[in-house]
């Protein structure tokens, strides 16, 4: 039996809790892994509160987290380019969490991890720097554009910053003043947060990337040269709304290599902030839920 942190029921952080749960042979595509970090993102607090009971579905009790990195310990039918002992990284599999000492990837949503990326790096890449690398995608701006990113400082933001910065975009970075020193660090333009924003800028911008919503979402759309360049994963609906987009997201194994090869080559850090222990998922969560985390939060394991 595998310990996990997960929840019994739908609802707030009280029903959280430890628990042990079975994580048995791989099926076919699938590889069970031995969880070396786990990254911690928004979405496990929303899948917990039953806000993404249409797109993520859980059987309950269910384990907490969507991304790993690890070291596989069986292989299922099928797989043809994964080991037993392989590190790698990736999303787990549908009905599987990542908050726990094993769990099961999809090979289809698995990558080596390189032996220069650590495992806390890796376990980053598949949930928020795989969504930074899927809106660069959507956008596809060439070198010289304008970007603004809304919630810069977050895991995110610091990801998008620094392929913006790859592919020669210059980045205007909306976030705290507690964020300034990260982002400027990043290359980027700070933006103080808050009413007025588009006040703060004086010129229109190539293109928005919104990880917030709401009123920053709203003021960034005035600043845009053409609204379909608005894309968010903030406020999908609201973006739609203003003649914008989503952030169609591919957790393919080329992505993921991709992201790590950047890593590997100093192109991209996902800039791990804050590091706990299994027994400490509930304070690394509310961290996140928070809502003001810096870079990334990651539960190492073991
Ligand atoms: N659809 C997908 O595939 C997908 C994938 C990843 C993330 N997301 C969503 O994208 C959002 C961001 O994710 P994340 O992982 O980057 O979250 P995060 O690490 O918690 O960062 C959120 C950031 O937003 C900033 N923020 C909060 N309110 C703000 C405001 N009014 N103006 C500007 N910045 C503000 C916070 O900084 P301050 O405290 O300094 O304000 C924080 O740095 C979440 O809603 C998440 O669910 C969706």
């Amino acid at each position: 039996m595998s310990t996990a942190y997960g929840f019994r029921e739908y609802g707030g952080p009280e029903t959280q809790q430890f628990f042990d749960v079975a994580v048995p042979f791989p099926g076919p595509g699938q590889l069970q892994v031995a969880v070396h970090a786990a990254g911690v993102n928004p979405a496990d607090w929303k899948v917990r509160a039953g806000t993404r009971k249409d797109t993520v579905p859980v059987t309950l009790p269910a384990v907490l987290g969507r991304e790993v990195a690890g070291v596989v310990t069986a292989v299922g039918p099928r797989v043809a380019d994964f080991a037993v002992g392989d590190a790698v990284f990736g999303a787990t599999a549908t009905g599987y969490g990542g908050y726990t000492d094993h769990t099961m990837l999809n090979a289809s949503s698995t990558a080596h991890k390189p032996g220069s990326v650590s495992f806390a790096d890796a376990a980053t890449l598949p949930v928020a720097a795989g969504t930074a690398y899927d809106a660069m995608s959507t956008l596809n701006l060439p070198a010289g554009s304008r970007l603004l990113v809304i919630g810069a400082g977050g895991g995110v933001g610091v990801a998008a910053l620094q392929l913006a910065a790859a592919r020669g975009v210059s980045v205007l970075a909306v976030a705290s003043r507690s964020k300034r020193d990260v982002v400027e660090s990043l290359g980027a333009e700070w933006v103080e947060s808050g009413a007025g924003l588009a006040t703060r800028i004086s010129e229109p911008v190539d293109a928005v990337f919104d990880l917030v919503g709401g009123d920053a979402l709203a003021e960034a759309a005035r600043l845009v040269l053409d609204p379909a360049a608005i894309v968010s994963v903030g406020d999908p609906l609201a973006a739609r709304d203003l003649g914008g987009s989503s952030v169609e997201r591919r957790r393919t194994t080329a992505v993921f290599a991709e992201l790590a090869a950047l890593v590997a080559s100093g192109v991209l850090d996902p800039r791990v902030t804050h590091r706990f222990q299994l027994e400490q998922a509930g304070e690394a969560l509310a961290l996140v839920e928070s809502g003001h985390a810096a870079g990334k939060v990651v539960i190492e394991v073991g």
